[in-house]
């Protein structure tokens, strides 16, 4: 059997979103900007799309933009939202996904700006009270930080962080990627500035995602070309992908208590397992508070493995797909930031096993007894 733990990373398609998906690349093939009867049929089923998921996050449609994925969303919001307000500070963590690290980095380097990181406790999780200091010395900032970490499945409370930062006319980002469709998110308090989604994350297409910007918060365009998206992002639209986004997200939030459930069944048997069969295993960020990660991410540290690709490498033969890390880390030998952050030992093999409603109890006994034997013979 093949099988595949790397959900973080990406999902399966939907077969129920591929059908939806499908007569927008053959039969309805207009350019949504063209005025004709193809173009405006298209056009509609794109403001659907939007509107479907604007209602799920309780917002307006005018907030919704389209994007290619997470990436391109983090980008353009902390870019653009930096240079148009002039802002000078950015305060962010270590621990974020490269798609926002890598951008704000690459703005200080310019002397755009100067990033702040706030404090990472033991477990993973942002010190509030260092964060609330931050914020509160530093008015006019830009606060990027995420929702559910990827790597080692903690999730910050954006309610709190977004209360803090509106004190201060600070503007508050957070990458979403890894809980949009898995939790309820209702944004219509208005204190969350902007998030970002990506489909593929939740068995939608890749290369298709989003970003909600606050209407109170105004910034110019990322890609420059024609007026799609309100004049945010030139382009033709990847209507397909569109189409599957809004499905895939509206059969995840439909579905959301039944995958909840299962996944975490899936998870707290795996770590009891784990438990009894692994002496001296790490688990990394919070992984066994059901309140404070992600259900369906879970990281390990694996201990007394000389040769961490290796192992990696042998869960591979054995036909099972885990990462080290995220996707972008795999391959390469470097250890994650993140884990770097939470001082992982060095004879210790970090495993990221990500479930999805696809995964089975049979499949996790069988990774359990995979590891448990490689580990034996490292
Ligand atoms: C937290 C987080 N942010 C951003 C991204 C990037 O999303 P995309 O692959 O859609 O560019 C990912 C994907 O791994 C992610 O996990």
């Amino acid at each position: 059997m093949n099988i595949y733990f790397d959900n973080a990373a990406t999902t399966k398609l939907d077969k129920r979103v591929l059908e939806e998906m499908i007569p927008f690349m053959v039969e309805n093939y207009g350019n949504p900007s063209s005025i004709h009867k193809h173009g405006r049929e298209v056009k509609a089923s794109v403001e659907n799309s939007r509107n479907k998921i604007a209602d799920i996050l309780g917002v307006t449609p005018g907030e919704i933009f389209f994007t290619s994925g997470g990436t391109e969303a983090d980008n353009t919001f902390i870019i653009n939202a930096i240079y148009s307000r002039k802002i000078k500070t950015a305060i962010t963590s270590k621990i974020e996904h490269h798609a926002v690290l890598h951008t704000l980095e690459d703005l200080e380097q310019k002397n755009v700006i100067k990033i702040l990181y706030v404090n990472i406790d033991s477990n993973g999780h942002i010190d509030y009270t260092h964060l609330e200091e931050l914020i509160s010395s530093h008015p006019k900032s830009l606060i990027s930080l995420m929702h559910g970490n990827n790597e080692i499945g903690n999730i910050t409370d954006i309610e709190r962080v977004a209360q803090i930062c509106n004190t201060n006319d600070s503007i508050f980002h957070s990458d979403t990627v890894q809980t949009i469709g898995h939790f309820n998110m209702n944004l219509s308090s208005n204190i969350i500035h902007s998030i970002v989604g990506s489909a593929h994350k939740f068995h939608g297409p890749k290369g298709i995602g989003f970003m909600y910007i606050n209407n109170k918060i105004k910034i110019p365009p990322y890609i420059i070309g024609g007026s799609q998206e309100r004049n945010m992002r030139g382009g033709t639209e990847n209507v397909s992908g569109i189409i599957g986004l809004s499905k895939a997200l509206e059969i995840t939030i439909e579905e959301k208590d039944k995958t909840k459930k299962r996944i975490e069944n899936l998870k707290f048997n795996m770590i009891d397992m784990l438990k009894r069969n692994v002496k001296n295993l790490i688990f990394n960020g919070d992984c066994e508070n059901p309140k404070k990660s992600l259900f369906h991410v879970l990281s390990l540290s694996i201990p007394k493995i000389e040769d961490k690709q290796m192992f990696l490498f042998n869960l591979d033969i054995n036909k099972i797909s885990v990462s080290a890390g995220s996707a972008c880390s795999s391959g390469s030998s470097k250890n994650s930031h993140v884990l770097e952050e939470l001082k992982l030992k060095d004879n210790h093999s970090p495993v990221r096993i990500s479930f999805s409603k696809l995964n089975t109890m049979e499949e996790v006994n069988y990774v359990v007894e995979k590891i448990v034997e490689l580990q034996k013979i490292s």
